[in-house]
């Protein structure tokens, strides 16, 4: 493990990843136990990645943890995910901040139960000194959901004559969405072996890198993200000009 990292190229990291945390019920299937012992197991695989990226000197890790579509989930499987967010959150604020990393969260949180939302904000609140990295959560979270309100942000800022319709470029569309702070993802990396963007950061991946894993969320160590990490590494990242032009 500690040669897959020393071969990592510390000057070309990506600033921010986002993570399709995916697979759990799929692990706890496979042992004969019922889905939610998967999400139960998965929070070891998010202290993992945390750690690992914060270490290596990533600036904001974007985990996809709810999706807006994930509501649909038996409810006794959507309870259980909100009621180990809570106990999540309090158990990790003290390791959060030995490791002087900051919580954020992105998505509709005024959906969430209000236990839920209590227990993120007073992590964000208790962490928010935190330099290191950003490590933030997308939670009741989707793409459209986002895309669609900063489209209503804007159209009200036009209405109102706070913007001229011809000066809104992708500069003020991006501001009105809930990752105005965070720098667009470089990496996207996906758990479970599905190749898809179930809705995650529409906007923000147009030119990410996406690394496709075929293990499940509970399995994710540290040499996971090196592996991704040195995948990225060894793409051309070309943004429409041709390979000439970049070296
Ligand atoms: C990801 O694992 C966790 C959430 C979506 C909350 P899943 O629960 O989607 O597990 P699979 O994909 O059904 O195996
Ligand atoms: C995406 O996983 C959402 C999260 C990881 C939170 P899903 O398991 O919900 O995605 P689909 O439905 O299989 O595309
Ligand atoms: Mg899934």
């Amino acid at each position: 493990m500690e040669e897959l990292k020393s071969q990592i190229d510390k000057d070309n990291l990506p600033e921010h990843i986002a993570v399709i945390m995916d697979g759990n019920g799929r692990w706890a299937k496979e042992q004969g136990k019922p889905r939610v012992f998967g999400h139960k197991n998965g929070v070891k695989a998010v202290r993992e990645i945390s750690e690992a990226a914060a270490e290596i000197g990533v600036k904001y890790l974007t985990l996809y943890a709810f999706s807006t579509e994930n509501w649909n989930r038996p409810t006794l499987e959507v309870n259980t995910l909100m009621r180990l967010l809570v106990d999540t959150i309090h158990r990790e604020v003290k390791t959060l901040n030995e490791n002087n990393i900051r919580l954020k969260a992105i998505g509709d949180l005024s959906k969430l139960p209000s236990e839920t939302r209590k227990a993120l904000l007073k992590g964000i609140e208790n962490t928010k000194n935190n330099t290191r990295m950003d490590l933030i959560l997308a939670l009741n979270y989707s793409g459209r959901w986002d895309i669609l309100k900063a489209v209503k942000t804007i159209a009200m800022d036009s209405r109102n004559g706070a913007i001229d319709v011809n000066a809104i470029d992708e500069e003020y569309f991006k501001s009105a969405l809930s990752t105005s702070n965070f720098p667009d993802p470089e990496l996207m990396i996906r758990t479970s072996g599905e190749s898809r963007l179930s809705n995650f950061l529409l906007w923000e991946l147009s030119y990410a890198e996406f690394h496709f894993l075929p293990i499940y969320w509970p399995d994710f160590r540290k040499q996971h993200l090196y592996e991704s990490l040195l995948s990225y590494q060894n793409r051309e990242r070309r943004f429409g000009m041709t390979s000439e032009q970049i070296s």
